[in-house]
């Protein structure tokens, strides 16, 4: 069955409003910790992207890989890292930046392993919260929206590899027809 997009969830004034309010927030909590955020490949991209120019403090930037969908719209509940760090994380004030939480396996395997590298701290800062889908309980610290449970794609998040360079968050619709 073939998909296609739907209606739009969040334009993109509105996320580039949720953004700087985030982006401000960062700044107040992070002022003189010269944070490390962590950008959760490939869909927290473009998010961080516009997250750090929207904060004014000094801040480094990595980004970690991990495998989830595999081309579906269901999580297979493995999560494993599929490229690391480039830097340690020992005595550094980590910010994990996530595109969207749906089940909470994929952060909070991400939370537990970066754990055990010994941060000053660890916090969560995700785009998106589809908190009726979560599976495993896990402690969110900054989130954008919160939004129902359905398959969203743009703003870096994709299907298939697809629709990440939207501006706005829009729902995939399965195409019935055909
Ligand atoms: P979780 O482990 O079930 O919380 O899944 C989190 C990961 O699944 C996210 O980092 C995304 O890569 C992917 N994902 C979950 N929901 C969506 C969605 O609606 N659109 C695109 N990717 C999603
Ligand atoms: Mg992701």
């Amino acid at each position: 069955m073939g998909h296609r997009l739907g209606r739009v969830l969040i334009a993109h004034e509105e996320i580039a409003r949720r953004v700087r309010e985030l982006g401000l927030s960062l700044s107040r909590d992070y002022d003189g910790k010269n944070p490390l955020l962590v950008g959760v490949l490939k869909g927290a991209v473009v998010f961080l992207a516009d997250l750090v120019r929207a904060t004014d403090i000094p801040l480094a930037a990595d980004f970690i890989a991990v495998g989830s969908y595999g081309g579906t719209t269901r999580s297979s509940g493995v999560v494993k890292i599929t490229a690391d760090l480039s830097v340690s994380i020992e005595d550094r004030h980590v910010v994990v930046v996530e595109d969207v939480i749906d089940t909470g396996r994929t952060i909070s395997y991400l939370k537990r392993n970066l754990q055990t590298r010994r941060p000053a701290s660890l916090k969560v800062v995700a785009l998106l919260d589809k908190s009726e889908r979560r599976e495993v309980e896990v402690a969110l610290d900054y989130v954008g929206f919160t939004i129902p449970n359905e398959f969203v794609v743009g703003y870096g998040l994709d299907y298939q590899g697809f629709y990440r360079n939207l501006p706005y968050i829009a729902a995939l619709e399965e195409d019935s027809a055909g």
